[in-house]
């Protein structure tokens, strides 16, 4: 099939390569011409573990090209992805000036019937808007579909290739069938793809995110409860997630949820509610726990200082909102610089893969150290925020050969209470 990306950014780029892989041929179209000339070079222009390899494949078995023409992108496309930026306006709704700018765009320049997707979320009915401004000028057939997409960061590529589910919203039997044989190498395992109108399928995802962002605010606030009430919300999260109807998964209390995903989407959900008359009340909860809890260790380092963290440094690890990637996009790091230097402390960070990214928000008002041990040099207190693999195993006899104090704050709860004790640290974390 000759499928037609628009739009490179995370969602567009992982599409379009996995597509590749199952044997379509996929054009990325980007009005970007630095970003469309890197890939064309095959330089691959975002972080995501396993996607080069797909994307060098590609591009060498000639399915997979780049161009910032999009009559030239489109030309003989059966399926045309947007998958485009929609950043919260001031108000929190959707953006959704790219999306239908392309869709103005495209309504002239169609000259078969083609499937034209929705990848990005987007608000409840813009499906129908995308619909009504490429039908304005256009001379073919054609369908407008919803198709979320529920890629995680850092496993995208095996997210796209496995997925638990499709969603697709569509009335048109035509392009059910196409949409259908798109997916069938994904889900040969017997995952389902489930077919709906276009409005449902808008909500699911916002639906899903806002669920999950519920689920992980939820067990912070039971957190927050355990240490008032000397419970630990691990054991309480092992005595609930057993219960299928509850499941394992995003029980894992912490310093917050972060990303491009949640914020945005749960924002965005409360915003449509309130413009049709509903008071979405959880959802207003939830925002308002998160922005607490991503600064929770602040109260307990400002205790231990007896509120003075003037002139101390601060050895902060991890710095992206999550491990296996470089976003920082809302990460809770972020947020605990702020508040550490506004208390007059210097900051001492290491991430594996963020700290580019940092020094370009945060500029040289923290220092950007090697690995996580010269973070410690100096170091009054170690402040953990974000839990790749290598800080779960440090060596703590250096890690307390090197602070000034043995205080560790940990936000992502990755050592024992019992051992830290043993150590000889003073340790707080989230929840025990
Ligand atoms: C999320 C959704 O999972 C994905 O389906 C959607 O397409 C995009 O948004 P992503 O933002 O990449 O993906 O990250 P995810 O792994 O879901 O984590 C989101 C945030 O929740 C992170 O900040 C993470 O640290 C936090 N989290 C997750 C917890 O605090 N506890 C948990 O138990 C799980």
């Amino acid at each position: 099939m000759k499928i037609a990306v628009i739009g490179t950014g995370y969602v567009g780029l992982v599409t379009g390569t996995c597509f590749a892989e199952t044997g379509n041929h996929v054009t990325c179209v980007d009005i970007d011409e630095k970003k469309v000339q890197k890939l064309q070079s095959g330089v691959v222009t975002i972080y995501e573990p396993g996607l080069e390899v797909l994307f060098e494949r590609n591009i060498r078995q000639k399915r997979l090209d780049f161009t910032t023409n999009l009559k030239e992108g489109i030309k003989d496309a059966e399926v045309i992805f947007l998958a485009l930026p929609t950043p919260p306006g001031e108000d929190g709704s959707a953006d959704l000036q790219y999306i239908l700018k392309v869709a103005n765009d495209l309504g002239p320049i169609l000259e078969n019937y083609a499937v034209v997707v929705d990848k990005s979320t987007v608000p409840v009915g813009t499906a129908e808007k995308v619909h009504a401004a490429i039908a304005a000028n256009a001379k073919v057939e054609f369908d407008v579909v919803s198709n979320p997409e529920f890629l995680r960061e850092g496993v995208a590529v095996d997210d796209f290739m496995k997925p638990d589910r499709v969603v697709i919203g569509t009335r048109s039997d035509k392009a059910k069938k196409i949409m259908e044989n798109l997916y069938a190498p994904l889900v040969r395992q017997g995952n389902p793809v489930i077919f709906m109108d276009e409005k449902s399928a808008e909500l699911t995802k916002y639906a899903a995110n806002s669920f999950l962002a519920t689920k992980i605010t939820f067990m912070n606030e039971i957190a927050n409860l355990c240490e008032l009430l000397g419970a630990d919300v691990d054991m309480v999260r092992k005595g609930i997630g057993t219960d299928t109807r509850i499941g394992k998964r995003f029980l894992f209390a912490g310093i917050g949820y972060g990303g491009s995903c949640f914020p945005k989407d749960v924002q965005a959900l409360a915003k449509s509610s309130k413009d049709v008359g509903y008071n979405f009340k959880i959802l207003n909860s939830v925002m308002d726990v998160n922005t607490t809890q991503k600064t929770r260790l602040m109260d307990h380092i400002k205790g231990y200082f007896k509120n003075d963290l003037k002139g101390k440094t601060i050895a902060l690890w991890g710095l992206a909102f999550k491990p296996y990637t470089d976003d920082i996009r809302e990460a809770p790091a972020l947020y605990n610089i702020d508040a550490l230097l506004e208390a007059g402390a210097k900051v001492r960070a290491y991430d594996p893969e963020a700290m580019e990214n940092v020094q370009d928000v945060v500029g040289d008002k923290i220092t950007y150290c090697e690995d996580e041990y010269e973070a410690l040099e100096g170091a009054d207190a170690l402040m953990i925020m974000t839990e790749w693999p290598v800080f779960r195993t440090p060596e703590f006899k250096l890690i307390k050969e090197k602070l000034k104090n043995p205080l560790i704050l940990d936000g992502r709860n990755l050592y024992e209470v019992d051992q830290m004790k043993e150590l000889g640290f003073t340790y707080f974390s989230i929840g025990r």
